[in-house]
């Protein structure tokens, strides 16, 4: 793998290879393995022009789990505000001894025009990129959900015949884009559930089916229940209403918790907004994988780094352990 830019154009082969040595690294983490010392010389840049928590944290302990270096570069307080390009910035992180860039940024298809452009020979892996993709969340999703749904026999396992419901702000949202064309590739039935107003115009390309009544799709039955959250600040008067109204249709409350099958799980990529999108009852239950898909996080984003940067799947058991 040289870049990993989108789940769109992600192999079914590559998305369950990455997702098995995911399960290896989570294993050297269960283990107490703290480091591995597989890609030490590497370094890693995290680029991150939008705000972060989970991604970029989980990318440098990723990183420093492998033991590669990591250099942490955030736009604010960067020449980015004397107005320095992207290309620039790239560049300048290049000269330093960038191997890997991870790059966060508001414009759609930045990370592309990175890989693609020839201004750096790094690899280049997504963060999220506007409201396009997010490939390293949907992965670190569907890891979650094999996880729960089968347990000790997930690997090599994919999520056919699996039904998984993806609620709320679908229009802004690059997690609900990348969930769409991963859990399709691995064989899930993926429902949409949103207002009409936050339903993509586009929606009609994408390999799901869309419903507007919440009740109803839990009604169905899901395995997963997936709540996005609403994308206030980029959000119009016109696509929303109020707060209120939302929450009462599409909120995932403790009557829709109970409405849902007993088996079924509740994921959320965070931030949350508690109140609005999901209540308190709903984002600490049980069924809630909020904390574990933090927690997987890491490990896909080991795995990710480790199949760019090494270029093959490792050997945990037989590793230079530390
Ligand atoms: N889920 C996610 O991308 O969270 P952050 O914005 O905190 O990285």
């Amino acid at each position: 793998m040289r870049h990993l830019l989108d789940t769109q154009h992600l192999s079914r082969a590559d998305a369950l290879e990455i997702l098995d040595v995911a399960e290896d690294m989570a294993d050297t983490q269960r283990r107490e393995i703290k480091k591995l010392p597989t890609l030490r010389g590497k370094t890693v840049v995290n680029l991150f022009f939008e705000d972060s928590t989970r991604t970029r944290i989980s990318f440098e302990a990723a990183a420093k789990r492998l033991s590669a270096d990591v250099i942490n570069f955030s736009a604010k307080g960067s020449s980015v505000s004397k107005g320095e390009s992207l290309q620039d910035t790239a560049q300048t992180l290049q000269a330093m001894g960038a191997d890997a860039v991870v790059i966060r940024h508001g414009a759609s298809g930045a990370p592309r025009t990175l890989a693609t452009s020839g201004w750096i020979s790094a690899g280049v892996v997504n963060a999220g990129d506007g409201t396009h993709e997010h490939p390293t969340q949907a992965l670190l999703d569907a890891f979650t959900i094999r996880k729960r749904l089968f347990g000790d026999d997930s690997r090599g396992r994919d999520l056919s015949g699996i039904r998984v419901t993806i609620v709320g702000d679908v229009l802004h949202s690059r997690v609900a884009r990348s969930n769409v064309w991963l859990l399709h590739t691995l064989g899930a039935r993926v429902t949409l559930v949103a207002p009409p107003t936050l339903v993509p115009q586009d929606v009609s390309g994408w390999p799901v089916e869309v419903d507007y009544d919440l009740d109803h799709a839990i009604a169905a039955g899901p395995e997963a229940l997936m709540m996005l959250r609403i994308q206030l600040e980029r959000m119009s008067a016109a696509y929303f209403p109020t707060e209120r109204e939302y929450s009462r249709r599409y909120g995932l409350d403790a009557r829709r918790l109970d409405a849902l099958p007993t088996d079924s799980i509740v994921l959320h990529p965070g931030p949350m907004n508690r109140g609005l999108e999901i209540s308190a009852e709903a984002a600490d239950s049980p069924r809630s994988t909020v904390l574990e898909q933090v927690t997987n996080g890491v490990s896909v984003r080991m795995a990710v780094l480790y199949l760019l940067l090494a270029g093959e799947r490792p050997d945990t058991e037989k590793e230079d352990l530390r």
